[in-house]
């Protein structure tokens, strides 16, 4: 077990996540129940993480003594590195020489927290993101890696298994950094290494029973993996207490509304109210062309929807929702400004407050990739677990322009196609996300020996690690144009097909 302290710093959730994939149990407390929870736990090891404060300033965080009296091993990340250097008699100043993003560090000596990664002399990439730092160590510290702007970047007092870097090795820019990481756990803890998914499955489940007690909960489903895998954890933890909601807005893709009904019903016996509002949503939506006009004509109406259903099972004390961290992070302003809204986001983000129910959310500390890992853990098919990602506002937003039923028909009979092929050719999981999508044109084509005038439908494919940015995604030709004759003649209704080779920035992966 590790106890990280966190310090505030953005990326406190990654440390979480190397120690986790370094097979090892950790839990991340605030610093200032720190010491409270250090006692609780009686931690194998300690990580600090970065932070925004500056340990020049008066009442600056600090660590809990405590940490370094007690013969274990301790790691201090940015911050926490100069925290651990004030506390331990060494010096920190503020630097003009701020250091942000790619830098490389020398390695000055080997050490443990190098061990089979980084050699004495070799050079290596690491993130750095600091205004301050140590101009002079604790004793019993020497220098193990320096880099251009930090002549401490990397410290150890190896006897008593204190180390302390200035860059940040949770983040992927340094690509080293989960090797480092599981040093420290393994080789410098002592951690074994076997602590799994199921274990965190046990946790999760205890958690939730220690949160909800005999009391109901109600979720929404939305056909997506989050909060699938949410519900089946729940259901698992408090049986027949969970009741689901479906709320089936009428835009979904071909067939994912019947394979959530029978996987929640017949597989899992959850119980679950598929409620039928594809009329509402759509006569709503009919005539409709304005794209952020849509997007919260959907929102609005689903709330509402689901907030009636809620009331006809006698409500509820607590809602249970899918929120993964990223989604945390994401509402939490990186730049302190007002950031513009490019899409309005659906999703049940106002539910909680407008009826007065507590959240239940065991996903809030994991990673997407690591939710479908849970979810695997769970049973779930790997079929669904990885499905590409699908809006909430479903298919109303590839369908630019107004909708109708009809033409929802088409997409729907497109996608599935273009789906399909991709499939077959082996790309689905090359391709972070694919999907058709039916332009409010009409165009004049020839098939058999008369005039057509169709629809052109639009396919996306595009790569990318996060969707905040992404490619389009490089096909040969050949598969487009099977997928485009494919299309023409099995679909009525579309006479064109053209491949969007747009990337983002500038387009968006939806087209609305
Ligand atoms: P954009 O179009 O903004 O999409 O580049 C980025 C990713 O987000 C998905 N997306 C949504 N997901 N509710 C969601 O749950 C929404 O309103 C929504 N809009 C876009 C999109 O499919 C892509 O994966």
């Amino acid at each position: 077990r590790i106890l990280i302290i966190d310090f505030g710093s953005q990326v406190t959730q990654l440390i979480a996540r190397r120690v986790r994939e370094s097979g090892v149990y950790s839990e991340i407390v605030p610093f200032q129940s720190a010491e409270a929870a250090f006692k609780e736990m009686n931690p194998k090891a300690v990580i600090l993480s970065g932070g925004p404060a500056s340990t020049t300033e008066m009442g600056s965080p600090r660590a809990p003594q405590i940490v370094f009296e007690a013969g274990i091993p301790v790691l201090g990340i940015c911050y926490g590195q100069q925290t651990m250097c004030a506390q331990l008699g060494g010096e920190v100043a503020t630097s003009d020489h701020k250091e942000f993003g790619r830098a490389f560090v020398s390695v000055e000596k080997s050490s443990a927290l190098f061990e089979g990664c980084w050699e004495q002399g070799s050079k290596h990439q690491v993130w750095m993101s600091h205004g301050d730092r140590v101009v002079s160590l604790p004793e019993g510290f020497e220098v193990i890696g320096t880099s251009e702007g930090a002549p401490f970047a990397a410290i150890a007092d190896e006897k008593r298994h204190f180390y302390a870097v200035q860059f940040h090795p949770e983040v992927v820019h340094t690509p080293d950094g989960a090797k480092l990481i599981e040093n420290f756990t393994h080789k410098i803890a002592g951690c074994s290494g076997d602590w799994t998914m199921a274990e965190y499955r046990q946790q999760a489940i205890k958690a939730i029973r220690d949160q909800v007690g005999d009391k109901k909960v109600i979720c929404g489903l939305s056909g997506g993996v989050d909060s699938s895998v949410a519900a089946v954890l729940i259901h698992e933890a408090i049986g027949d207490q969970l009741t689901c909601i479906y709320v089936d807005h009428g835009l979904m893709r071909m067939g994912e509304t019947e394979q959530v009904l029978s996987m929640f019903r017949d597989h899992y016996n959850i119980p679950l109210v598929h409620v039928d509002a594809s009329d509402l949503f759509i006569g709503q939506l009919e005539g409709e062309s304005d794209p952020e006009v849509k997007r919260k004509t959907i929102g609005k109406l689903f709330i509402e929807v689901f907030e009636d259903e809620a009331k006809k099972l006698g409500g509820a004390d607590f809602l249970a929702q899918g929120t993964l961290y990223p989604d945390v992070i994401e509402s939490v302003s990186f730049t302190g400004g007002p950031s513009v809204t490019i899409k309005s986001h659906h999703n049940v983000g106002g539910l909680p407050e407008r009826m007065n129910m507590q959240l239940v959310e065991p996903l809030r500390e994991l990673f997407k990739d690591e939710v479908r890992d849970l979810g695997r853990e769970l049973g779930l098919p790997d079929s669904f677990i990885g499905r590409h990602p699908f809006p909430g506002p479903g298919l109303a937003i590839r369908c630019p322009g107004g909708i109708t039923r009809e033409k929802l028909d088409i997409l729907r009979q497109a996608d599935a196609i273009y789906l399909d092929e991709i499939r077959k050719a082996g790309l689905y999981d090359a391709i972070w996300q694919a999907f058709a999508v039916l332009l409010p044109v009409q165009t004049v084509g020839v098939m058999g020996d008369g005039r057509t005038y169709e629809f052109v439908c639009a396919l996306r494919a595009v790569t990318s690690v996060d969707g905040m940015t992404a490619d389009f995604y490089h096909y040969d030709m050949e598969f487009l144009g099977r997928a485009a004759t494919r299309i023409i003649n099995e679909v009525r209704g579309i006479n064109r097909v053209v491949y969007d080779v747009t990337s983002k920035p500038p387009g968006t992966i939806e087209w609305e």
